[in-house]
């Protein structure tokens, strides 16, 4: 199976779909970005530290996998030249939608951001990549990608899901009950068909549950430098999140020179 085309294909559905389940910035949160007060949120629940990203004005920052209005709109509204980069044009068409009823600047690009070859190396102060290399099946990629394209000196912000997240049994997780059932690297596509058949749909992406060592790891073999994390869970009542954070951010700088 093409995980890529089945997740664009998904990602489309959930963004015009009723039960759409993530939100967009709304007047209030563009208003107050104007006056330079804004937060983004990368993962479930919590914003990342405003330090993190700090005064974003003039700054080119390409919102990666970021389509469907929360980042991009924001960022512009605070002054950022943004490019927002995502493979579904539905969740484009949100943040171009946004754009025209803000009068904000914000450029799109339709692309898998494993691949960024129509953006030059060394071009962004700021990479942000709210949770979503859990839909990619090899994510070293990704952070290859998004090293090239930022500028020495510049940060990559990234939203990731733990591992911890995927070991265990869904149907009794939801009944709050944690049973370890699955192994990491863990992807949905090793499910038994019947319940493969259960997890993914239209609307329900193939999800992907990374180790340590790719998601942090391969920020550094990518040749970045690890300065913070914070961590989140799902909220709710998740009887894990309840328990252990589901949820990281990690802050990374692309060195501005080569350290021997
Ligand atoms: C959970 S959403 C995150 C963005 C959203 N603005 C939010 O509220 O945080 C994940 C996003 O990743 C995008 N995406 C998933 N796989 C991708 C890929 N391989 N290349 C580009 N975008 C991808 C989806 O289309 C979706 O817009």
């Amino acid at each position: 199976m093409d995980s890529n085309r089945f997740n664009r294909d998904a990602w489309d559905k959930i963004a015009t779909s009723r039960h759409r389940w993530f939100t967009p910035a709304d007047a209030r949160q563009i208003d107050a970005a104007r006056r330079g007060d804004f937060s983004i949120r990368l993962t479930a629940t919590k914003p990342i530290p405003p330090p993190w990203i700090g005064d974003v004005r003039g700054k080119k920052i390409l919102a990666l996998a970021a389509g469907g209005g929360h980042q991009g709109p924001i960022l512009a509204a605070a002054g950022a030249d943004v490019t927002v980069l995502d493979f579904s044009q539905c969740q484009l068409a949100i943040d171009r939608k946004m754009a025209s009823e803000h009068s904000l600047e914000i450029q799109t690009i339709q692309a898998d951001m494993a691949n960024l070859v129509d953006l030059d190396d060394c071009c962004f102060d700021l990479v942000i990549n709210p949770c979503s290399v859990n839909f990619v099946a090899d994510v070293r990629p990704v952070w290859r990608e998004a090293a090239r394209v930022l500028k020495p000196g510049g940060v990559l912000v990234a939203g990731l899901i733990q591992p911890i997240n995927f070991l265990f049994d869904p149907v009794k997780r939801d009944r709050g009950k944690l049973k370890v059932r699955f192994r990491i690297p863990y992807s949905d596509l090793d499910l038994p068909p019947d319940e493969l058949e259960q997890t993914i749909g239209p609307e329900r992406p193939i999800d992907f549950g990374h180790s340590l060592t790719d998601l942090i790891g391969g920020q550094l073999d990518a040749g970045l430098m690890l300065t913070d994390i914070m961590e989140d869970g799902w909220g709710g009542d998740d009887p894990l999140s309840d328990r252990i954070a589901t949820f990281l951010a990690t802050r990374a700088v692309k060195p501005a020179s080569v350290l021997i």
